[in-house]
């Protein structure tokens, strides 16, 4: 039987979570309930890093107990997950006496196998990264290059790691398990890390007490990291739990905590007498949620970093986001919006658009379009007659069917947005279906009720196919949806595969339970106001500035003339663009703005969308309808001459004689433009 041991960082406690601690949570529960659809033993860890200086320091700037304030501060963020539809299996502490025992145990182990000795350390610290920084990394004016901050110089007594002795059998493990550090870009920057030689490493301070005490020498505490590091391994131990699931499945870990996981960690385990075996097989190292191009974080206080820029203190606090928006409305878009393993520009107008125009707008819709038709069948998923199973069913059929092995395919290649991206094609083909096949004709004879029960069996299995495929994401709407559909609340059971492999999840004679519409509208006035009260304007107002690299450092970008080649990017970039081919059905002028034309577009969804274009100068509104154009469709949506601009055309030349980006030949409205 297949299992899966997925863990988060445990989260350090000087503040409480922001938005991208919940987007590495978010993500780790939706691998893992993935896995628990499949029937796949599973267990997911998520918990708070609770020693170091970084602590210390907080606790006693609040003039409190170092204990007390942890105890407060990890229950808060063990109250958050739940809002967020997390489920972890394990919410693990390190202050817990069950850790400190255990962690003093493995320190034990690797000194009695000769890789921990007595030095003196000497450096720069930067106490949020709770780690030594080398001159090379700092940047001008002796700053941390993740926190932008001073760092300390120190030195002290120190017990040091061997770490230099481990580069050769970490190399060769590196190699022989390409699977280890995900994406390839980031495995071989660690292997070029490891390749320029490691030197060995402090794991011990004596400035401070608030750590596990050194065996055997209690004025040292183990360097938080060492301490911490091991949390994956002994909240597992002492239980079945260590035979079940080590070595982990998966670590997923922010880009800059990727060294600690896949260099310091794994020589540690080798020091301490694993086997390569007995080493866990993926480190996972994702992007950054971004603000105004820099990093959202607890200590940097992105808002600091733009001091003209002021922000209600709750501005990137999930819990407050989830509560205006809904857990499924976060989670879709963290999911859904940024590439696993890419950075991503955080916005709140793109929570709601992404949620309105693909949960409300495309799945919730085909499902409340279709319900209605129950009536004629009493209530019950019909019975259908296979002789009346057309060309159009066959097809729908073969592409659900392909969808679920693809979308399957994208889950276990560890990449959530083109799993939900495929998921809510296959939603966008049913409307289609839907509105080709027009159950609302059929319905107005009873000889064709027959046929309208194929239609009707078909949307419906297919919204039922769908919303099973997204349970990973949004679990309490796709639990709502199957509800309607007469089906139960997913129930994760070990060894039994709920995907919809096969065309069938719903049997004849079934109940159906019609109810309101399962996701929230978002109309433009609802739209204004959330976004009024998320403080959502001052937030983007932002200015884009480059983001330090943490990861390498790189001189910032000169500023380009438009004419002049923009800085090469890589496919993943340019594959999260959304082109699509519109085909203009309507146009007209709008009223004082002589360069703008107001177009409703068809990009192959249930109704036409707005887009705002300048280009009045260029076309008179008459010539343009039919013309197909490429759209950008998942730009988010901005007013533009007063009015909801949902999208973008691509277009070249001077102001007054643009010409639009066309097609050679005739194709379907919402055909991809690759
Ligand atoms: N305590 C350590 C981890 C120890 S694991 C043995 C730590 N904690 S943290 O609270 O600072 O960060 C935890 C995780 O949150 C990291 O993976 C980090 O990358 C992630 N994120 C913090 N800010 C983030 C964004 N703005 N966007 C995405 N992830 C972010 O490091």
């Amino acid at each position: 039987m297949q299992r899966f041991y997925v863990t988060t960082p445990i989260y350090y406690v000087n503040a409480a979570p922001h938005v991208g601690n919940a987007y590495t949570t978010v993500v780790a529960d939706a691998l893992r309930r993935y896995h628990g659809l499949r029937g796949h033993d599973s267990l997911f860890l998520t918990g708070t890093d609770e020693h170091g200086l970084k602590i210390e320091r907080e606790a006693s700037r609040r003039g409190v107990d170092p204990k007390h304030y942890v105890d407060e501060m990890s229950s808060r963020f063990r109250a958050v997950w739940p809002k967020l539809d997390v489920a972890p299996d394990i919410f693990y502490r390190t202050t817990d006496s069950a850790h400190e025992e255990r962690v003093k145990r493995w320190w034990e182990r690797c000194a009695a196998n000769g890789d921990i000795y007595l030095g003196e350390y000497s450096g720069q610290y930067c106490v949020a990264c709770e780690e030594l920084k080398t001159e090379k990394e700092l940047l001008p004016g002796g700053l941390c290059p993740v926190h932008e901050k001073p760092v300390e110089p120190v030195t002290e007594a120190s017990y040091f790691f061997k770490l230099s002795a481990f580069g050769e059998r970490l190399l060769k493990f590196y190699e022989d398990n390409p699977k280890f550090v995900q994406p390839e870009s980031r495995r071989n920057e660690v292997i070029a890390f490891v390749r320029e030689g490691l030197k060995d490493l402090s794991i011990s301070r004596t400035t401070f007490t608030w750590g596990v005490p050194v065996p055997g020498d209690p004025k040292h505490v183990m360097y938080v990291w060492f301490d911490a590091l091991f949390n994956y391994l002994t909240a597992v131990e002492e239980s079945p739990l260590r035979e079940r699931f080590w070595p982990c499945d998966m670590h997923i870990v922010g880009k800059d905590i990727l060294r600690f996981h896949a260099v310091y960690w794994p020589a540690f385990l080798m020091s301490a007498g694993l086997a390569d075996e007995q080493l866990p097989r993926t480190v996972y190292a994702h992007g950054f949620l971004l603000r105004g191009g820099r990093k959202i974080s607890k200590t940097a206080r992105t808002t600091e970093s733009a001091p003209s820029v002021q922000l209600t203190p709750g501005t990137f606090d999930p819990v407050r986001i989830a509560d205006a928006l809904g857990a499924d409305a976060l989670r879709y878009y963290l999911l859904r919006e940024v590439a696993f393993g890419q950075d991503g520009e955080f916005s709140i107008a793109a929570i709601i658009d992404r949620a309105r125009a693909e949960l409300g707008e495309t799945l919730g819709n085909l499902l409340h379009r279709a319900l209605p038709f129950a009536k004629h069948f009493d209530n019950k998923f019909p019975t259908v007659d296979p002789k009346l199973v057309g060309e159009k069913e066959t097809e729908l059929v073969e592409r659900a069917r392909e969808t679920a092995v693809e979308v399957a395919r994208c889950w276990n290649d560890n990449q959530p947005h083109r799993a939900i991206e495929q998921s809510i094609d296959l939603a966008r083909a049913g409307n289609k279906y839907f509105d080709d096949l027009a159950p609302w004709k059929l319905a107005r004879s009873v000889e064709d009720h027959p046929r309208l029960a194929v239609v009707f069996a078909t949307v419906t299995e297919l919204v039922a196919q769908v919303a099973t495929m997204l349970w990973p994401v949004i679990p309490t709407k796709s639990d709502a949806l199957r509800r309607q559909l007469g089906l139960p609340a997913v129930c994760l059971t070990v060894s039994v595969d709920l995907w919809p492999n096969t065309w069938g999840l719903l049997s004849a004679q079934t109940v159906l339970e019609p109810g309101a519409p399962v996701f929230a509208r978002y109309d433009p006035t609802e739209r204004e106001k959330l976004l009024e009260s998320l403080d959502v304007r001052r937030i983007d107002a932002v200015p884009v500035s480059p983001t330090p690299n943490v990861t390498q450092s790189k001189p910032s970008p000169t500023e380009l003339s438009p004419e002049e080649p923009l800085a090469t990017i890589d496919y993943d970039q340019f594959a999260k663009v959304d082109l699509r081919l519109g085909r203009i059905v309507a146009a007209k002028r709008i009223a004082k703005r002589d360069l703008l034309l107001e177009l409703s577009v068809d990009v192959g969804e249930t109704a036409p969308r707005t887009i705002v274009a300048g280009i009045a100068k260029s076309y008179s509104p008459e010539s343009l309808v039919g013309t197909q154009v490429v759209v950008v469709a998942n730009l988010a949506p901005r007013a533009v001459g007063g009015v909801l601009s949902q999208g973008m055309l691509l277009a070249c030349g001077p102001k007054d004689s643009l010409g639009l980006a066309t097609f050679a030949r005739e194709l379907s409205p919402g055909t991809r433009v690759k």
